[in-house]
């Protein structure tokens, strides 16, 4: 399963996607977006990142995530190109799609993808195959990464950023392994129909096959052992005849894993467990959903959403990670956004889709540094410290990634 983690693969064959299209011509599209490509330098290793913005705070925080990737990997003998491309709203007024078939293309190619967010109220009234998300519903489904690792930790220095008690919130440390590409998000029959009685119906169908329950029950077991060991299903087996599957898949690979300690729980207790326990928690498996809904809860406890990187991984090719947070769009071009999330979600870039740990851990120790250092965006300030916008959030941990002595992992 290290592997699996460590999987990276470039892809040459590109599956044609039916239901894109690009009114640009490959020429006005490469100089609206801007496409480097250069040779790597000797005894450096290059590596091909697909940056889609999106939408909202998007561009802000991954201009901020680029630099301190950049940065970070240069210091350890890694280069970059970067090839960035319209997605989501973005996408719609450039070319009239969410997700252009070279956005994709351009993604499976790469090695790794960070994205900034997707959606926002202008296009909140389109159809829905022409609404933002639905470009994310491409990427995870097409790249097929299933597994979606969500940690929500809680630093020292924004315990007080917390909306709960300094004692339940403090040491929170854990992992939400979200279940990314099946279940009630795409499970079919779905649609709005009408029924025999002429009223209209909506139809959307929670559904499971024992292979993607196993899938991802493995990561989350392999992700438990690397940390705590302890490992807890969240399902609402006491109703949905899917879950009912899934405990009973989730159980019987148990025996694999006799160094992980797995419980179950139901998930309308977890929500509430999450609140009145957090620290009870190492890894949590879950299905698309409930990790969605889930993870937003874990990361209030946090102190901001503004803070959770999130990876998204498959079996084989480019991995997809992004901040949790959404779009924003209430803050969007005023400098306010917290870019930690994305510093991080870069981060996990290093660490699980290129195999870059230490790279990986000269960000993550300087967004610790700049945090010890006292600068908070908006969304973490409590008094005391220095209010700082995005772009300066993004130059301090610049600055912390040059001057800290080199991690060792
Ligand atoms: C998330 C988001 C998406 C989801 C939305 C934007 C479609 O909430 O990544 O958690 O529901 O998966
Ligand atoms: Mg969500």
């Amino acid at each position: 399963m290290a592997a699996f983690l460590q999987t990276n693969i470039r892809l040459n064959s590109i599956k044609i996607v039916p239901g894109r299209y690009s009114a640009l011509t490959d020429h006005q599209f490469r100089a609206a977006y801007r496409i480097r490509c250069a040779a790597a330098s000797p005894g450096k290793k290059r590596y091909n990142i697909a940056l889609l913005p999106g939408d909202g705070i998007g561009p802000e925080v991954i201009s901020v995530a680029k630099n301190v990737l950049q940065k970070a990997g240069s210091l350890e003998g890694l280069e970059f190109d970067f090839q960035e491309m319209p997605v989501g709203g973005a996408a719609l007024d450039l070319v009239g799609v969410p997700m252009p078939e070279e956005t994709f293309t351009a993604a499976k190619q790469s090695d790794a993808i960070l994205l900034g967010a997707i959606g926002g109220y202008k296009w909140d009234k389109n159809e829905k195959h022409l609404r933002p998300e639905m470009a994310l519903f491409y990427l995870r489904r097409d790249l097929k990464v299933f597994a979606n690792l969500r940690p929500a930790t809680v630093l020292p220095q924004l315990v007080d950023a917390s909306t709960l008690k300094k004692e339940v919130a403090e040491g929170v440390d854990m992992m939400i392994v979200r279940e990314l590409t099946g279940g009630i998000y795409f499970g079919e029959p779905r649609g709005i129909k009408i029924n025999e009685n002429g009223e209209e119906v909506g139809i959307s169908t929670e559904i499971y096959a024992a292979h993607e329950i196993d899938r991802i029950a493995r990561v989350a077991f392999e992700t438990a052992r690397k940390r705590r060991g302890k490992l807890c299903s969240v399902d609402k087996a006491n109703v949905l005849d899917a879950s009912i599957l899934w405990r009973k898949r989730v159980t019987a690979l148990a025996s694999e894993y006799p160094d992980v300690e797995l419980s179950h729980m139901y998930v309308d207790n977890a929500a509430m467990q999450l609140i009145r326990d957090p620290k009870q928690f190492d890894t949590i498996v879950t299905n698309n959903i409930f990790g969605d809904i889930l993870s937003d809860e874990a990361s209030m406890i946090t102190g901001s959403i503004g803070m959770l990187p999130s990876a998204s991984l498959g079996e084989s090719g480019p991995g997809l990670f992004e901040p949790i947070h959404g779009s924003a769009p209430d803050i969007a071009g005023q400098d306010k956004a917290n870019p930690l999330a994305t510093i991080l979600s870069a981060a996990m870039l290093l660490k699980y889709g290129l195999g870059e740990e230490k790279a990986a851990k000269r960000i993550e120790d300087a967004v610790v540094d700049a945090l010890n250092k006292g600068f908070r965006t908006g969304d973490i300030y409590s008094p005391g410290n220095k209010l700082v916008g995005c772009k300066e959030m993004g130059e301090e941990v610049l600055k912390s990634v040059e001057s800290k002595v080199p991690a060792t992992v």
